[in-house]
């Protein structure tokens, strides 16, 4: 499958067109931004990462019976994926406080939560994606009742089996964040599942082996995604 014109560029994948009008082709790039865009940068091998990544976490998904947009990898940086049209939520949960739930509540990074948290954060970033419910979801049409169902019990299921898999490699998972389409009259999981996307924090020592290491200034942003592809692949 050849990649036909660029239909889209965001601020960490391109999409083409290919000559299936039912496929995209999603390039994974090194540019990482922060903070609305504001911070950018590059991190070194991030998209080789990041489409390695995300095809061994969506293969995984769907054996669990979660429907996603991965088709297959095709190389280094690109991969085929179903066209959906996206809903324009965040979906973040949260395991552990960290990042934005901190700031917004005052309180410290770290803390385990009793239960997980499910935010939607409306995907705008002219408005900082700002913090949403259920009923602006459904008073503004933005998803339907029985999306925004599947979309509850997807993202349930997906904290549950990546917990588990990510605890398996030494990782806790703090935080993610998903964004699902439609494809077909159905809600499928779209984008990528990555450093990017996920807080990972290492079990033993609680070293921060993702995104935050850039958006921090932590140093060593490179070999943290290394770490992470390494142990997800042993
Ligand atoms: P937050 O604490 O900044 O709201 O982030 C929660 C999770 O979502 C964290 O794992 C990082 C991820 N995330 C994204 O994938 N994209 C974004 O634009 C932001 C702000 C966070
Ligand atoms: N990717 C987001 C941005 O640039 C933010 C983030 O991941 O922190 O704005």
């Amino acid at each position: 499958m050849e990649k036909l014109k660029q239909i889209y560029e965001g601020k960490a994948k391109k999409l083409y067109e290919t000559k299936d009008a039912d496929q995209l082709i999603q390039e994974f790039k090194d540019d990482a931004t922060a903070f609305d865009a504001t911070k950018r940068g590059t991190i070194l091998n991030k998209g080789v990462i990041n489409n390695k990544l995300s095809e061994k976490i969506f293969t995984m998904l769907e054996k669990e019976g979660v429907p996603t947009h991965f088709v297959k990898r095709m190389n280094d940086r690109d991969m085929l994926v179903k066209k959906v049209r996206i809903i324009p939520v965040e979906v973040t949960i949260r395991n552990i406080v960290a990042g934005g739930m901190a700031k917004l509540l005052g309180l410290e990074e770290g803390i385990i939560l009793k239960e997980p948290v499910l935010e939607y954060h409306y995907k705008e970033d002219k408005l900082h994606d700002p913090l949403i419910n259920d009923y602006h979801i459904k008073a503004l049409d933005i998803a339907t009742d029985k999306e925004l169902e599947a979309i509850k019990k997807y993202s349930f299921k997906i904290n549950d089996l990546l917990r588990k898999f990510f605890d398996s490699k030494g990782l806790m998972l703090v935080d993610f964040k998903l964004e699902f389409g439609r494809h077909k009259g159905k809600v499928i999981l779209a984008d990528e599942i990555s450093p990017d996307t996920c807080r990972l924090w290492d079990k033993k020592t609680k070293e921060k082996l993702d995104k935050d290491r850039f958006r921090r200034d932590l140093g060593n942003v490179e070999e943290a995604y290394q770490e992470v592809l390494r142990r997800v692949m042993e």
